[in-house]
């Protein structure tokens, strides 16, 4: 990965009305609550999910990254390296029928198609920051649902410490897979305290729609608290383990990408400062928070740990 300069992209910014995180619920919750948004997800209204409304720390004073910048701007490796590409080198991507595999120390394994996973779990809209590794951020009002929701439903075996995930690997649809530079697919992990986090979302939608192919259709995963690349997207398996896992980019350079990968605007990456960020559509830097701004949630997991060395 390389590092954004810092410079404005102006060009990639629609100067849309920005709207304020701290929204009137009730008006999200009637769009949501039609059988036209339903409809609009592809899922039948049949489970009635509701949307449940949640305050998190960027809902405070950050104002929402456009809509148009978040589906132009995108980190997707088996489409492009270059972001401004993605969009339109994904747009064919086959995101229904879509299987999922849950298997590993469960005693409720399972193979089921998106779409009903989906509906399975009450939809609940979540505005989180995103902090990229490479020094930017946006901040994305996210559909989805709570990972621990799904957890419980699986009957976890007492040896099981990590979750596992895995993006769909088809060469075919992801012409980045034929590169031999990395090994494919894309593949994550995540502790299961870490995945049992209320915080930690499996989104299927973003800005009130389906996510677009871009941002990892049909499901992916949102960990606010960590650099971007652990939210893994296009997730065909997610599986309960006893030893960590492996993962994409420690695999590919463990000396730059850890395990962990918590927002530290302390630990700074070998080839650059994760001290500042640049929030997209914005101009100048800003401070980089703790665990990304949501440090009172989530430090606790990881009290008496030494952050520089599990980076
Ligand atoms: N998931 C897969 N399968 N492939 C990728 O290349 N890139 C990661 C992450 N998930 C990536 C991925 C990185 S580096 C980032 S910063 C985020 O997706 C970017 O998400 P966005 O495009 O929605 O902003």
């Amino acid at each position: 990965m390389t590092q954004k300069s810092g410079t404005p992209l102006n060009d990639h910014i629609t100067p849309e009305q920005l709207f304020f995180a701290r929204r009137k619920f009730m008006r999200l919750a009637a769009i949501f609550g039609t059988a036209y948004a339903l409809a609009a997800c592809g899922i039948e209204p049949k489970t009635g999910l509701s949307l449940t409304p949640t305050t998190t720390p960027a809902n405070l004073q950050d104002t929402l990254t456009p809509e148009e910048s978040i589906n132009h701007f995108n980190n997707y490796y088996e489409f492009s390296f270059s972001k401004n590409d993605v969009a339109d080198l994904a747009k064919n991507l086959k995101t229904s029928p879509w299987q999922v595999e849950i298997s590993g120390l469960v005693g409720n394994p399972m193979s089921i198609d998106a779409k009903e996973l989906i509906t399975r779990y009450p939809a609940e809209e979540r505005i989180y920051r995103l902090r990229c590794v490479e020094g930017w951020s946006m901040v994305i009002p996210w559909y989805g649902f709570p990972l621990n929701r799904l957890l419980a439903d699986l009957d976890i075996q007492k040896d099981a410490r990590y979750v596992r995930f895995t993006t769909l690997y088809d060469p075919d649809q992801m012409p980045g897979q034929k590169s031999s530079s990395f090994d494919w697919p894309y593949f994550e992990g995540l502790r299961l305290d870490e995945a049992q986090h209320d915080l930690t979302l499996l989104a299927w939608g973003v800005y009130q729609k389906p996510l677009p192919p871009q941002e990892g259709a049909p499901l992916r995963l949102v960990v606010p608290w960590k650099y971007g690349f652990k939210s893994i997207k296009a997730i065909v398996k997610i599986e309960l383990v006893a030893e960590q896992p492996a993962t994409f980019w420690s695999s590919y350079n463990p000396a730059e990408y850890g395990f962990y990968a918590n927002v530290n605007p302390n630990v700074a990456h070998p080839r650059w400062s994760q001290a500042n960020e640049y929030r997209v559509g914005e101009t100048g830097q800003r401070p980089t928070l703790m665990f990304n701004g949501y440090e009172n949630e989530v430090a606790f997991l990881y009290e008496g740990m030494n952050l520089k060395e599990n980076f």
